[in-house]
């Protein structure tokens, strides 16, 4: 057995082991399992599967449930653009388009191959006052967007990750602009097409 593939399942092991392997602790079991691998693997979900004594169609089931969980790898940035309607009434499409140039996609929506960009498009980010909106990463919010904006968004995580620091400090998230109205924020939406 290779290092790295022990080291893959030494990891899912220990988590299996805080939770004492029960059944009950599924969510729990995979919520820490997203955590250290940034998504769900489908092998270290049977794997799960036959560690708690359930069928993989149970595990996977529980899985694509939750909107929270994700089955497939992300980026090191995850961009999500809100296409709800108030952003799509201030052309959110066009922000769509920006983004997607700017990060190198050939889709409209998915990760680049270099693993650096996930882009999402969610129904709303609770924040329809700032329409149209984007969030990066996990509360990093960008409001009133336009092309421009967009593509700085994208070139200062760039800078900032060529800076070997933390992107967020270059941009300028307009989080501070005001409480969104209409909403409470970014947290727990679904993604429209994950
Ligand atoms: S519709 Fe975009 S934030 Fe609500």
């Amino acid at each position: 057995m290779t290092s790295e593939f022990g080291a893959k399942f030494d990891r899912v092991c220990d988590i299996l082991d805080r939770h004492k392997r029960s059944r009950s602790s599924l969510v729990a079991i995979l919520q820490e399992i997203q955590e250290a691998y940034s998504y769900l693997p489908e092998d270290i979900m049977t794997y799960v599967a036959t560690a708690l004594g359930a069928s993989p169609c149970a595990v996977f089931g529980v899985a694509t449930f939750y909107s929270h969980f994700t089955l497939s790898a992300k980026g090191r940035h995850v961009i999500k653009v809100c296409d709800g309607t108030a952003c799509h009434v201030k052309k959110s499409d066009d922000i769509i388009r920006a983004f997607r140039e700017a990060v190198g996609l050939a889709g409209q929506t998915g990760t680049t191959e270099d693993g650096m960009f996930t882009l999402e498009t969610v129904a709303c980010l609770g924040a329809c006052g700032l329409a149209p909106v984007a969030v990066v990463g996990a509360e990093e919010v960008h409001g009133a967007l336009d092309p421009a904006k967009a593509r700085a968004v994208v070139d200062a995580i760039r800078a900032g990750e060529a800076a070997g620091g933390e992107p967020s400090a270059a941009l300028p998230a307009l989080a501070a602009a005001g409480s969104p109205a209409g909403g409470a924020g970014p947290a727990g939406k679904e993604a429209r097409d994950a």
